[in-house]
């Protein structure tokens, strides 16, 4: 396989396309992770040099126009990056401020490095190679490292090099929240540890997190260490180490910084200065060993992940490696004592402050099928915040676990109460906090890992108390309409985030929004499904220990048969209840009007109109259920309804949302791929190929240089995974539809099912399954368009599709 397709390559500096290269170029391991701004860069417009701890939260309360507002944030910790340098009469090195003869900076996600290499001739004609290698190591989650090599081609002389801990930083990564207090960090300490040591502690100031980087610098020259002067500089959160060296013409100056971070909320920690320090000592003394345990944790990782397509292009291949690249260094096996949820924007940037939504649906089917000890740890971070999830639903007014629509660091709801248009400059009331349709998204997400899994224990000690815990919350929301005869969920909102309210009544919600009635009927059903999973002893006990009656199961039944779903005139299922009476909107003046119309609710807000009046949507709604469940489990919801279900309906439905829609979101273009991809191949196709370029292509207009966009990255792997393939988990036997596009000619890749270990190889006219692993006796059952087989370990079986 060609290494071009592990590399992503950036030649020449475009100061407007920095933000999104330096998000692109984050390196992460899913316990931190830093941009990849450039090591002399600070946050100045063109720069924003960043690093988040997984669940590194701190609110802070701001005053915004007469109202208290408190936000809770991921915190920008110290930059440990600064290592720069300049020649003897000469500025810090700056590229705006040279001649550049060659700039190059790539991206090699095989290994997990960030390379740059630069020549430049500065004002006194000196040519010098400057070349730089990063990593935020895979194998120990504390240890990054950087790189700098310098070789003066011209000349010899004195070169200075400074490496520093800055702790100067403040959270102003995102324009929109910069009006609100940023200053999340208080300076602990700032000690010289030994004369290659620095160190750094300091304290969010209000969650009261400790986080300590140690830093130790060390120089060679021809491979050799060097002989120089150093200085110790120290300014207010900001220390560094001052290195003069003297180098002759084409000698090599290699400056290697290895960095140490620790927090509070580690697990087997002390004292976090302590571990930083101790952490530098027995590291090993030379970057390239370091890199060398790096490079072999990710080969470990990609052995499992890695997806390879045969295609006339080259980069649907890479982009999609972009994406799994970006999914590991977020969670990856070191979040499992990490007691995180996954980001919607990654550990990236500070775009939605690290919350947590429910992208975790689109994240987890990828998770689920290759590293499902992940998905596990992840569901944990949902079960222990159970506790708030009780205390919200109580609060208002209802019973059983109600999770936020975002969520930080203790479970309690942290969406924004007020939000930044900017295209007006007003702040706008934000009710999305509305979406009660996460309480669905937990339960699904518990339910899919079960199935792909069979992890009886944790569905016994964790996962069934979610799912009653759901189903109580549902049910409690639903409310009986005696002249329907049919249960109602009022006062929501739906994953359109357009729709916030209806244009003529006051106050915020909608009724009878179709995703989440169904949703409920769907947690509802399966909740009372997993009490017959559940032994006797566990079931009795979990049912005193809720409290749950007879009466209260036979309730839940009941709401499950007797939701109601709203349809229009001629039938199709409608996304709520009045959206049929609102007008339609005038696609074409909007296009017309606006170069990009993605956020239509801006727009509108600024036109002093609004998207409530209009059949719009910002994404996927209704089709959600689509993307959710096959036409036989919507058949099996809808019968158990009452309501008529042809599968012939599917694509007038499909057709009627998909043309109202403006893909607000990146999630949307996965959905409607997904949707699309048996009844449309080349629709599907390009709507994927959308997703696909959704972040490289920064197609919402400068958001990703905030933060990358994980629900869409893990959507187009598992497009790949499971909906060309038309892979299916049912009672225990994975079934295959293939469907490829016509533009794919072979796809391969393994997964994990129950414990099986299986190789896919995928061509439109085979399917080849090598069974890798596999527990004793007991082969893998698969059924391929109703064909059946049982494979066993270490065996090949094909099939002929056409
Ligand atoms: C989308 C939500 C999503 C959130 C975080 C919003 O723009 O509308 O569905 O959960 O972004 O990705």
């Amino acid at each position: 396989m060609s290494r071009e397709q592990w590399l992503f390559t950036y030649d020449g500096f475009e100061p407007a396309r920095e933000g999104l290269r330096e998000a692109l170029c984050t390196l992460g391991n899913g316990y931190f992770a830093t941009r990849g701004a450039a090591p002399e860069a600070h946050a100045d417009g063109t720069h924003y040099p960043g690093t988040y701890l997984a669940g590194g939260y701190n609110r802070l309360k701001t005053d915004l126009a007469g109202r208290v507002v408190e936000n809770e944030d991921l915190v920008n910790m110290p930059n440990w990056l600064p290592l720069t340098f300049r020649l003897e009469g000469g500025d810090w090195f700056d590229v705006r401020a040279v001649t550049p003869l060659e700039y190059r900076q790539v991206l090699d996600l095989e290994r997990g490095l960030l390379l740059r290499t630069v020549r430049f001739e500065d004002a006194a004609g000196r040519r010098t190679r400057l070349e730089q290698r990063r990593f935020v190591h895979m194998g120990d989650k504390h240890l990054a490292g950087q790189e700098l090599v310098l070789v003066p081609e011209n000349w010899s002389g004195r070169v200075h090099v400074r490496s520093a801990l800055d702790g100067r930083v403040v959270n102003a990564g995102v324009a929109r929240y910069r009006q609100l207090n940023g200053q999340h960090l208080r300076l602990l300490v700032a000690e010289e540890v030994d004369p290659e040591t620095l160190l750094l502690e300091v304290e969010t100031v209000q969650s009261r997190l400790e986080v300590a980087e140690a830093a130790r610098t060390r120089l060679f020259v021809e491979g050799h260490p060097a002989v120089f002067q150093k200085t110790l500089l120290q300014e207010e959160g900001f220390f560094a180490h001052e290195f003069t060296v003297t180098l002759t013409e084409g000698q090599r100056l290699a400056v290697e910084k290895v960095v140490a971070l620790y927090s509070s909320k580690d697990p087997a920690v002390s004292e976090v200065a302590m571990e930083a320090r101790d952490a530098l000592k027995t590291a090993p003394g030379r970057f390239e060993e370091l890199v060398a345990t790096h490079v072999q944790a990710w080969s470990h990782l990609w052995r499992r992940v890695d997806i390879e397509l045969e295609l006339d292009g080259q980069d649907e291949q890479r982009v999609l490696r972009l994406h799994i690249f970006h999914l590991l260094q977020t969670v990856s096996p070191h979040s499992i004592d990490q007691d995180v949820g996954v980001p919607a924007r990654g550990w990236h940037g500070e775009a939605y402050r690290g919350h947590i939504f429910w992208d975790e649906l689109f994240i987890f089917p990828f998770l689920n099928l290759r590293l499902p000890f992940l998905t596990r740890a992840i569901l944990r971070y949902r079960y222990r915040r159970l506790g708030r999830a009780r205390q919200a639903a109580r609060e208002a007014g209802f019973q059983g676990a109600m999770f936020p629509w975002q969520s930080g660091s203790n479970g309690r709801e942290e969406s924004q109460r007020l939000h930044l248009n900017p295209r007006s400059g007003r702040w706008v009331e934000d009710v999305t906090w509305l979406q009660r349709h996460i309480n669905a998204a937990v339960a699904y997400n518990v339910w899919q890992y079960h199935r792909a899994t069979a992890d009886s224990e944790f569905l016994y000690y964790y996962g069934a108390e979610m799912m009653l815990e759901l189903a109580r919350f549902w049910a409690s929301l639903a409310q009986w309409n005696p002249v329907l005869g049919r249960y109602e969920i009022k006062n929501v909102m739906g994953p359109d985030e357009y729709h916030t309210g209806y244009p003529d009544r006051p106050g915020p919600g909608l009724d009878n929004n179709a995703y989440t009635n169904l949703m409920a009927v769907w947690v509802l059903s399966k909740a009372l499904e997993t009490l017959h999973l559940l032994p006797r002893e566990r079931r009795a006990e979990l049912l005193e220990f809720l409290r749950l009656e007879h009466s209260e199961l036979a309730r839940w039944d009941e709401v499950s048969r007797k939701m109601r779903l709203v349809f229009h005139q001629d039938g199709v299922l409608s996304q709520f209840e009045g959206y049929e009476h609102l007008q339609e909107f005038d696609w074409k003046a909007y296009r017309a009007r606006y170069p990009d119309i993605h956020r239509l609710d801006r727009i509108l807000e600024a036109e002093g109109d609004s998207p409530n009046r209009y059949k719009l949507s910002k994404q996927a709604d209704v089709l959600m259920l689509f993307y959710l469940f096959s036409a036989d489990e919507l058949r099996e919801l809808f019968e158990r309804l009452g309501y008529p279900f042809e599968p012939e309906m599917i694509p007038r439905i499909v057709d009627y949302y998909l043309q109202r829609t403006s893909h607000g979101s990146t999630l949307s273009g996965v959905v409607h791929s997904w949707v699309l991809a048996r009844s449309d191949r080349e629709a599907s196709w390009r709507l994927f190929n959308e997703a696909l370029s959704s972040d490289i292509s920064d197609v919402q207009g400068g958001t990703t240089p905030e933060g990358i966009h994980l629900g869409a990255m893990a959507g187009t792997v598992d497009l790949l995974q499971r909906a060309y393939t038309g892979l299916e988990v049912r009672a225990g036997v994975l079934h295959f539809n293939p469907h490829l596009p016509q533009e794919l000619k072979r796809l391969k890749f393994s997964l994990r099912y129950h414990k099986h270990w299986v190789e896919v190889e995928l061509t439109p006219t085979v399917l080849r399954l090598t069974g890798l692993w596999s527990p004793l006796e007991q082969p893998l059952e698969v059924c391929v368009r109703g064909e059946c087989l049982r494979l066993q370990s270490c065996e090949t079986q094909e099939l002929r599709l056409a």
